[in-house]
């Protein structure tokens, strides 16, 4: 292998386009390959095709500099010319929530038929999020079938799982707080720790090695940790809720002072969104009860999340009553702040049931409003700032803490909204101060 492998990345969607870009950036020689030609012709064009703070930037300076192609759906030619190949295809939930493996299938095939025709050493590495065991008896399987090959001497096969955040995910890749590399042998995860220290030298995070199916399980109990503290810490929102005088906030915040805690993770809200959380607590729940156990823990997890963002139909109602004709202002669509992504965004059942109430429903957010449009089309209406979406509402709704959202004062609720009432979801705005001027209702907020 040479001093620098030549990497290929399989889909680029948000962790591969960022995988890619990583590692351009720092003058790898990179080429992707992605079924999606309108994908691929915006990456070519260096237009990313969602939104994140500095990818813009990096996509275009990796491909002026040549480090960086994309191709459309041509999988041989990207494993042909490199050395290592990432598997980044999504995979999505089937219907009873258990993982959709089609793609990972299709991608092993393509990589396995040219594994055949390829001399010197290649590694595979899963950076999908996939079910444990699915590396070992899905994806070596096929590639063995494939190229006529036997993993661990032919060609290596790593499972390297990917923690990066949407809206962070470059200071995520470029700090991270440890590597997990799964391996199916060692040759292979002693190729991928030497790409990694390379790749971070001289600032080498922890790296992690482990077997397969162990990787596949750290990201899963990672995210489901993650989602059980959300969970948690709503429980307790909603609990605060019926002591006069307690605050969330307040108690999170002491809580995140004992060191076993933790202070991150326990902001209470609507609850959680996005392509990873829910579908992975999903997967994770299907794959245990296949297992034979019942894991009643996050069961619980995810019946809180479904819940929360009704909460603030709730609070509406308490406030407004019949919410027939009533205008509903709903400051921000995406399922959190610097990303447009809306997968799994709670402002998505918290609007469906505004609409079932006859509520009239206008909405702004800094970059979703076009996700939105795809939506709810002409369900909703939309407004192209947050005053412009105050204006003669009987009610406004926090959905997502925006930074432009918590620099609204009270005065900008008084001045432009019929019925100045503000129900804060995410906890951006100082109580005693709102509602001094305001009606003024907070998730987890003691009445
Ligand atoms: C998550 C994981 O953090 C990341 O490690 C993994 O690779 C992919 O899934 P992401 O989905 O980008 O990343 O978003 P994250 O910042 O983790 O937030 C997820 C959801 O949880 C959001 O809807 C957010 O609003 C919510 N959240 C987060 C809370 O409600 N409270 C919190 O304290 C933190």
């Amino acid at each position: 292998m040479a001093a620098k492998p030549r990497i290929s990345v399989i889909g680029v969607g948000y962790v591969g386009l960022c995988t890619a870009v990583g590692f351009a950036s720092k003058g790898y020689s990179v080429v992707c390959s992605d079924v999606d030609s309108g994908k691929v012709s915006k990456i070519k064009a260096g237009i990313p095709p969602f939104h994140e703070p500095n990818l813009p930037q990096m996509l275009e300076k990796s491909i002026n500099q040549g480090y960086l192609t994309c191709l459309v759906n041509q999988t041989e030619a990207a494993v042909m010319e490199t050395d290592i190949t990432y598997i980044a295809v999504s995979t999505p939930s089937k219907e009873d929530g258990s993982i959709d493996l089609r793609y990972i299938e299709a991608v092993s095939r393509d990589i396995g038929k040219t594994l055949r025709q390829k001399n010197g050493y290649h590694v595979v590495l899963v950076k999908s999020t996939v079910v444990p065991g699915t590396t070992q008896n899905t994806v070596k399987p096929i590639l063995e079938a494939e190229s006529k090959k036997t993993c661990g001497r032919d060609f290596g096969l790593c499972m390297n799982p990917e923690f990066l955040r949407q809206g962070s995910a470059f200071e995520d890749t470029s700090n991270p707080d440890r590597v997990v590399i799964g391996s199916f042998d060692e040759k292979s995860g002693d190729a991928i720790e030497r790409l990694y220290r390379d790749f971070y030298h001289p600032k080498v995070p922890r790296i992690i090695r482990t077997s397969l199916a162990t990787a596949e399980l750290i990201k899963y109990a990672s995210n489901a940790m993650l989602a059980t503290k959300i969970s948690f810490i709503n429980t307790i929102a909603n609990i605060c809720e019926e002591i006069p005088g307690a605050d969330v906030k307040v108690v999170a915040a002491a809580m995140g002072l004992d060191k076993r805690i933790g202070p991150l993770f326990l902001d209470a809200g609507l609850g959680y969104g996005g392509s990873c959380f829910p579908k992975d607590v999903k997967a994770l729940i299907a794959c245990s009860k296949a297992l034979g156990y019942e894991p009643e823990l996050l069961d619980s997890v995810e019946d809180v999340n479904h819940k929360q963002p009704l909460k603030a139909v709730e609070f509406v109602k308490q406030q407004l009553g019949n919410l027939e004709g009533k205008n509903i202002a709903i400051l921000g669509l995406a399922f959190k702040p610097d990303t447009d992504d809306m997968r799994e965004a709670r402002v998505i059942p918290i609007i469906n049931e505004l609409l079932k109430e006859g509520a009239v429903i206008t909405a702004y957010d800094p970059v979703a409003i076009s996700m939105a449009k795809s939506i709810f089309q002409n369900k909703i209406s939309y407004a192209d700032s947050a005053i412009g979406c105050l204006k003669n509402a009987d009610c406004a709704i926090v959905v997502t803490e925006w930074e432009e959202f918590k620099k609204l004062s009270p005065e900008d609720f008084c001045i432009n909204m019929r019925h100045p009432i503000l129900i804060d979801g995410r906890r951006i705005y100082c109580p005693e101060v709102y509602s001094e001027k305001l009606k003024f209702t907070a998730i987890g907020l003691g009445k």
